[in-house]
């Protein structure tokens, strides 16, 4: 009781994400070889892709660098040199009145080869978090966001069962490494998008399409969190909080009068948020939402049976991505998923807004979405911004600009754009009304 006495308000976090693969630069993992193959691939598929609406590149991305057009778009490098900068750029998280950052470990720099750590590259994390901690920013530290290294590629990546155990094992390390000095940990990223883009959709690698590889490597996903909980409560107690980043979608039918569309929305929401969410309930300590935009939901006939599609409408409110501009579906997210005192944090959400017009009421209206959801009692505790800087988008490469910090990728320049100090104004607003 004392205890919890002298424990001090939890602050409302405030701050932006990141991930490894996407920032670092000089990876060596699989996608750095899947972006050597593919790159031409994708560069062709973009032509393609400009040339026609729906998925039509905007014209004033196509005259910057890197253009979706070129093959260096598509090859991350040195990304934003963040491996090399992220004082720099914690410097800017601070200035822009941030007080926790989301960030990940890149596993194939911790353990290059099966069961050998690299010493120097925890000693980096360790100093990338003790930067976090000189600037008071809590970090909240993702184990696994996307990227293998090339030998657990090499072993079927998570389709082979394998591949839980050895995660486990290197969970075990990254526990042991930092944990003195991190409370927040997010196990796995997104295991819903991860299962769907790289076996389903056959997007990412191993650009796999089939339902049941797909089912299983999400199976596996999912026992690999539940085991990483497990042991960092096991050596750390509950001061670590383990949670999860779940990509949550708003699914609205298409047509609101068809019952297929209705019974393909429903079918959505089970397979891909409620399904996976209910799996992992268990073991969290908090709920991690990334919500980015609305999908509807059509259903048609297709090659003899039916088949969904998820339809951007191009005449909405869109992204540079197409991605529609949905404030109102971080609400429903959060209704959906509240049950009991768990806490929740907006682990994600952002928009690909190269010219910077729609990013700061982008961030406004979700947040006052989210107010409306506090109001009625959802307990959301945070929100990370994808992301802090402009970044390596996957398949889309460089691109698509999510920061609320311009990369100039030739010199390397940080610029914060005018959205970033509307956020921090957001911030200095609301930090004492949302403190719990
Ligand atoms: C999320 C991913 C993140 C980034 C954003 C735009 O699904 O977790 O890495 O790509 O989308």
């Amino acid at each position: 009781m004392a205890n919890q006495a002298a424990r001090p308000a939890e602050p409302f976090y405030w701050g932006a994400a990141t991930s490894s693969h996407q920032v670092e630069g000089g990876n060596k993992n699989d996608w750095t070889e899947w972006e050597h193959a593919n790159s031409a691939r994708l560069a062709t598929e973009a032509a393609r892709r400009h040339a026609k609406a729906p998925t039509r590149i905007p014209d004033y991305i196509i005259g910057r660098y890197p253009n979706p057009l070129q093959v260096e778009n598509y090859i991350s490098g040195r990304a934003c040199d963040h491996y090399k900068r992220f004082r720099e750029d914690f410097d800017l998280a601070k200035k822009l009145g941030h007080n926790a950052h989301r960030f990940s470990l890149e596993w194939s720099r911790i353990e290059p080869e099966e069961g050998k750590f690299n010493e120097k590259e925890i000693e980096h994390y360790r100093e990338v978090i003790r930067a976090l901690r000189e600037r008071g920013i809590e970090p909240f530290v993702t184990l696994w966001h996307w990227t293998l290294p090339t030998w657990v590629r090499d072993q079927g990546g998570w389709e082979n069962q394998k591949t839980i155990a050895d995660f486990e094992r290197y969970a075990r390390k990254a526990s042991s490494a930092f944990g003195d000095a991190v409370r927040f940990w997010i196990p796995i990223n997104e295991p819903t998008a991860y299962a769907g883009h790289a076996y389903l959709v056959g997007a990412f690698p191993p650009q796999v399409k089939s339902y049941r590889r797909s089912n299983r490597v999400l199976r596996h996903l999912i026992m690999a969190h539940r085991r990483a909980y497990a042991l960092i409560h096991a050596a750390r107690g509950d001061a670590a909080r383990v949670g999860s980043a779940h990509n949550l979608h708003w699914h609205v039918p298409y047509r609101g009068w068809s019952p297929l569309d209705r019974l393909g929305t429903a079918l959505l929401n089970y397979i891909r948020d409620i399904r996976p969410l209910g799996l992992i309930r268990d073991a969290e300590d908090f709920i991690g939402v990334n919500y980015y935009f609305r999908d509807h939901v059509a259903v048609v006939p297709w090659g003899g049976r039916f088949g969904m599609l998820d339809i951007k409408n191009p005449d909405r409110d869109v992204s540079d991505l197409g991605w529609d501009i949905a404030p109102e579906g971080i609400y429903h997210a959060l209704k959906r998923i509240a049950s009991g005192a768990k806490p929740i944090y907006i682990t994600e959400n952002g928009i690909a807004d190269a010219r910077d017009h729609k990013r700061a009421a982008f961030i406004r209206d979700h947040i006052l979405w989210i107010k409306k959801a506090i109001a009625e009692g959802v307990p959301v505790r945070g929100y990370f911004h994808w992301s802090l800087l402009d970044n390596f988008e996957w398949d889309k490469g460089f691109w698509p600009r999510f920061g609320l910090v311009e990369v100039d990728y030739r010199t390397l320049e940080r610029t914060p754009r005018p959205s970033a100090l509307r956020y921090r104004a957001l911030i200095e607003q609301e930090i004492d009304s949302l403190r719990i």
